[in-house]
């Protein structure tokens, strides 16, 4: 059986349920180069939802996330976003140098016109909540690559998003770290529930963070698999080490390697 058979009912009755926060409905996208980097995708994130995206480079995954942050704009079908703020944590930091940890998160706060008071309680909330208190002060330049990524996901958190749209945030950090990040990331999904989307190169990462991971396949992008992703949250870091996380990642990596869709439907 497939692992889009597999997974594809448990999903369909969630949606019936919730609110969704993005949808995409038969979403071509063809680049003025010729390149047709997504075809005919179909796919929903409700609120609660964290959907992590894996295939092969190339195939349409950043494309398919500045879809959904309006960044871009399809050449068939419609991106539907719910009435929800949207953050969008990049894999560079993207921080500015000249800022101190308090000032870059500040920042969304000041172009969302908060007032100052509130904006400084709520960064120094959020700072605290993703565990660089006590570095406030200091500038990027002054932080690991660990910690920076901290504080990009400390400013998408400060406007409260309903929608969070993640591409390879941990790609270029050390595995530790990565796992690291990825406890704290999913405890965050675990207190606040928004929807996620969530693109990486790692199986593994994918299964751990997410309710679901679909696979796609090589371009022209589309999915070849959904896969229903059981374990409750919040999630211990030893879920990496036993039999049924293996077999998840065991899942997906067979769809990733079947990628040719007409095996999979
Ligand atoms: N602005 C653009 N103009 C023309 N072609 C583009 C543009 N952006 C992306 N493409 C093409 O669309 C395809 C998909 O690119 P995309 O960046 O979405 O892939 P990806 O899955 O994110 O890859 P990776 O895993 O390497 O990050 C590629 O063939 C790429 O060359
Ligand atoms: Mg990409």
């Amino acid at each position: 059986m497939s692992a889009s058979a597999e997974a594809v009912p448990a999903t369909a009755a969630a949606r019936s349920t919730s609110p969704s926060a993005l949808r995409f409905e038969g979403v071509s996208k063809r680049f003025s180069t010729g390149t047709l980097a997504l075809d005919a995708i179909d796919l929903t994130v409700d609120a609660g939802e964290f959907v992590s995206v894996v295939g092969p480079s190339g195939c349409g995954k950043s494309t398919l996330l500045r879809l959904a942050s309006g960044l871009s704009q399809a050449t068939a079908g419609a991106v539907v976003t719910g009435d929800v703020r949207v953050s969008y944590v990049f894999q560079d930091p993207t921080l500015l140098p000249w800022r101190t940890v308090l000032g870059n998160v500040e920042l969304v706060g000041e172009l969302a016109k908060l007032p100052r008071s509130e904006r400084r309680e709520k960064a120094l909330r959020i700072i605290k909540l993703v565990g660089l208190e006590g570095f406030e002060r200091q500038r990027p330049g002054q932080l690991s690559g660990g910690m920076q990524m901290r504080v990009s996901l400390a400013r998408a958190l400060l406007l409260d998003p309903g929608l969070f749209l993640f591409d390879e945030p941990f790609g270029a950090l050390d595995e530790m770290t990565r796992e690291r990040l990825g406890d704290e990331l999913q405890q965050l999904f675990h207190s606040r529930r928004f929807a996620g989307l969530f693109i990486t190169h790692s199986v593994a990462e994918a299964v751990f963070l997410s309710t679901r991971v679909v696979v796609m396949s090589a371009r022209p992008g589309q999915i070849v698999a959904d896969v229903e992703i059981p374990f409750d949250y919040p999630r211990s870091t030893e879920l990496r080490f036993t039999p049924e996380f293996a077999k998840m990642t065991g899942v997906v990596s067979a769809a990733l390697r079947r990628k040719g869709k007409g095996e999979l439907t």
